[in-house]
């Protein structure tokens, strides 16, 4: 249930606390029930939305401050002028800055799975903020929280808290060298904008110098690249779902590796934790790393990560200066705490949930392709972390906008993700509507 500052139920996104942007007017107000299934004042919403885009893009370089969140990335690079801002986002729908109810199915790259502005999340934080979130001292939350994690995460006996994916990762590179005395890291995954995680204008390629990348899944890669490592092998850096559960014997021997040469076995489970399982991948799958990286939906979308790991490895971390200011601020390490409630709580299954749900959502998109008969296009992924993956970018750029106008937000070229207001028949079935409708609609336009 969504969390409601007025004390009444609200079914779709709650009214903003503050007033309506000018831009927003009650006649741009859209049916996404009419009767052709096609939104009203499509030429108004246009506008509106084209207006938010471009005043985005006067003042924010790539139009987002979110990679994934710029319309290219939304849309693809023909342009596609879909909707790229929201006003308000409950359970898993949002409300665009053209006033349009969408079915969220990217759930804020994953980093929401108990729904948008869930009741129980939204009121811990806001005790915390009340109280104070942040002080010359540590709260008392980060203990707390600490001590939770390492009741439920199976490699965890330390916690570090950060901010974001990307320092989580980072620290857990430097507490591996630390650790180890050693330079090289072998990594396989995504990992964030840092430096030594990627290339490109403004990045010194002596950053990666020390890290070499290897296909998921390979294991003659993962080999060669031990090899060339040698006796400098600080860490093993792993993404455990690539796409696809990774082989068991990929996996071993990633982690006998680390164990014969005293390296670092590392796994990033921003996107598998508190998903595959609450303590990620190496509880699912019974392999336990020394260190992990977990993120996003630990906190239902409020801003922290956390590295956790065995004592004798994240101890190093006191040895070497990780810190952030705002690392332990209690509003964040609270939506933790209510997030950890629900998932421990004995009444419910989130994750089991979200592998079920997710299931589901795959199954209607399958039903969708073959009822619309649309070509090049499949469904990958694990359950509660699917995608769609399109031969033609034209008909993807498409197929997205044309289901956005009609109700339902896609992810383009990465995952969507289960998340427990997903768990309706009304909302799995509208998903399959939307993603038939506008597979047909796109076809015809495309003359096929
Ligand atoms: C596996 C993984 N690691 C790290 C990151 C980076 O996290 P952030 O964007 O919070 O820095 C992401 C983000 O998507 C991720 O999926």
């Amino acid at each position: 249930m969504a969390f409601n500052f007025f004390g009444r139920k609200q079914e779709k996104a709650p009214a903003a606390p503050d007033e309506t942007p000018e831009e927003v007017t009650e006649d741009s107000e859209v049916d996404a029930d009419d009767e052709e299934g096609i939104p009203e004042h499509v030429g108004d919403e246009d506008a509106i939305l084209g207006d938010w885009r471009s005043r985005a893009a006067a003042v924010i370089p790539g139009g987002a401050s979110t990679g994934s969140k710029r319309p290219a990335a939304l849309y693809g690079e023909a342009g596609e002028p879909g909707a790229a801002h929201y006003l308000r986002a409950s359970g898993c729908s949002l409300f665009t800055a053209a006033e349009q109810d969408l079915i969220d199915c990217t759930m804020a790259l994953g980093s929401v799975s108990l729904g948008y502005g869930d009741d129980g999340v939204t009121r811990a934080v806001v005790n915390a903020i009340a109280q104070g979130p942040v002080s010359g001292l540590s709260h008392v939350l980060e203990v707390e929280i600490a001590e939770r994690l390492c009741d439920v995460i199976p490699c965890a006996e330390r916690v570090r808290f950060l901010k974001t994916g990307a320092e989580g990762v980072s620290a857990a590179l430097r507490i591996a060298r630390a650790a180890t005395g050693r330079k090289h890291v072998v990594a396989c995954g995504y990992f964030g904008w840092h430096d030594w995680a990627n290339e490109g204008p403004g990045i010194l390629p002596e950053a990666r110098a020390y890290v070499t990348r290897v296909p998921f899944n390979d294991e003659a890669a993962l080999d060669a690249a031990i090899a060339r490592a040698g006796s400098d092998l600080a860490a093993i850096l792993l993404e455990p779902v690539v796409e696809a559960l990774p082989s068991p014997t990929w996996i071993a021997k990633a982690k006998a590796t680390c164990e014969a040469k005293g390296a670092v076995l590392i796994f990033d489970e921003m996107k598998t934790g508190f998903r595959l399982a609450l303590g990620g991948y190496q509880q699912y799958a019974g392999v336990s790393p020394d260190l992990a990286v977990f993120g996003k939906a630990m906190a239902n979308g409020f801003p922290v990560s956390a590295v956790v790991g065995r004592s004798g490895v994240m101890d190093a971390a006191a040895t070497t200066w990780i810190s952030s200011t705002s690392a332990s601020e209690a509003g964040s390490l609270a939506a933790v705490g209510a997030v950890l409630d629900r998932y421990t709580a004995d009444d419910e299954d989130v994750c089991a949930t979200l592998w079920r749900v997710g299931a589901q959502m795959r199954q209607s998109m399958e039903q969708a392709i073959a009822a619309s008969q649309a070509p090049g296009v499949t469904v990958h992924g694990v359950d509660p972390m699917w995608f769609l993956r399109f031969e033609d970018p034209v008909f993807e750029s498409r197929f997205l906008r044309r289901a956005v106008e009609l109700g339902v937000l896609f992810k383009r070229g990465a995952y969507n993700y289960a998340a427990v207001p997903h768990d309706s028949d009304e909302v799995l079935l509208e998903v399959e509507r939307v993603a038939s409708s506008a597979f047909v609609s796109v076809l015809e336009e495309m003359g096929e």
